[in-house]
C-alpha cells in the first residue's frame, strides 16, 4: 500500500511553507517513515532520492551555521541523467515535501548548499538534482506573495472550476526565489500543458508546481498535454 495519499497531501499544500530554523532533526520514527517514502518513489520511478541524517555539513553554508539553523538532516534528490530528470526531482520531491508536512514535518527547497558535501551522498552513476532540507521546524513558515493567476496560466471567466482551483493550488507552490516560472494553459481538447517559463530552476518549479496543480484540480478531471 502506498504511503502517499492524495486527500492528504491536498489539505498540506496551503500548510506548506519554507522553514528555515529547526528546533530538532528527525527522530528514529521520522527517518523510518520518511525513509519508506523514499524507498516507494525511488522503486516506482527509478529515482535515486536519499536521506542524509545526522550529517548536516551539507546544508551548512561553508561550515557556517545559520542558514537552515538547527537543521541536521535533508533529502539529495538525484537520478539517471535524462531530459526530465530536473522536472522529475520537482515533481516526486514536491509530493515527499507534502508527505512531510502531513506527519508534522517542515521543510525548505535548497539550492544553496554546501555542494561537496551534498554530492557526497549522490549514489554512483547519478546526476544531483537539488536539495530539501526537513526536520522539526522552529516555526511555521508563511505565505509566499504570489503573481496573479493570469501571469502564471490562461485562466479566463470561462474556464471549468478544477482549472481555476489547480492554478490556485499551483500558485501556493514552493519555487526557486519565488519566481513562479511556470505556466499553465488548458488547451481546447481540454488537456493541460505545463511549461517551464524560462528561468534558473525553472523546469524543477514547474515539475514542483505540477503536483500542486493535480492535487488542486483532482486527477480525475483532466489529463496533461
Ligand atoms: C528549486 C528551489 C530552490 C530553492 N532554493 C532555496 C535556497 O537555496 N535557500 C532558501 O532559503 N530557500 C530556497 N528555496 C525556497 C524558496 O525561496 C521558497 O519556496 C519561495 O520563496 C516560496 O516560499 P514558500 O516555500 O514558503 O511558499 C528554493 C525553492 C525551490 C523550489
Amino acid at each position: 500500500m502506498s504511503v502517499f495519499d492524495d486527500a492528504q497531501l491536498k489539505a498540506m499544500v496551503p500548510e506548506r511553507h519554507s522553514v528555515r530554523k529547526y528546533s530538532s532533526g528527525l527522530n528514529e520514527e521520522d527517518r523510518k517513515k520518511i525513509g519508506d517514502a523514499i524507498a516507494e518513489i525511488n522503486s516506482e520511478t527509478g529515482l535515486s532520492f536519499v536521506l542524509v541524517a545526522g550529517d548536516p555539513a551539507g546544508i551548512q553554508k561553508f561550515g557556517m551555521k545559520g542558514h537552515f539553523g538547527g537543521a541536521t538532516d535533508y533529502i539529495v534528490l538525484a537520478g539517471k541523467e535524462s531530459g526530465t530528470l530536473e522536472s522529475d526531482c520537482g515533481y516526486w520531491g514536491e509530493r515527499l515535501v507534502l508527505y512531510a508536512q502531513s506527519i508534522g514535518l517542515n521543510t525548505c527547497w535548497a539550492a544553496m548548499v554546501n555542494k561537496k558535501e551534498v554530492l557526497k551522498h549522490v549514489p554512483d552513476g547519478m546526476k544531483y538534482g537539488l536539495t530539501v532540507v526537513i526536520g522539526h521546524g522552529a516555526e511555521s513558515g508563511e505565505d509566499h506573495k504570489s503573481k496573479l493567476a493570469e501571469k502564471v496560466s490562461n485562466l479566463s471567466a470561462d474556464s471549468p472550476q478544477w482549472f481555476k482551483d489547480g492554478v490556485e493550488a499551483a500558485m501556493k507552490a514552493p519555487t526557486a526565489m519565488n519566481k513562479q516560472n511556470f505556466f499553465f494553459e488548458l488547451k481546447e481538447s481540454g488537456k493541460v500543458l505545463a511549461k517551464p517559463s524560462g528561468g534558473m530552476f525553472s523546469e524543477i518549479d514547474t515539475g514542483i508546481a505540477k503536483v500542486d496543480f493535480e492535487l488542486g484540480a483532482g486527477k480525475s478531471n483532466f489529463s496533461w498535454a
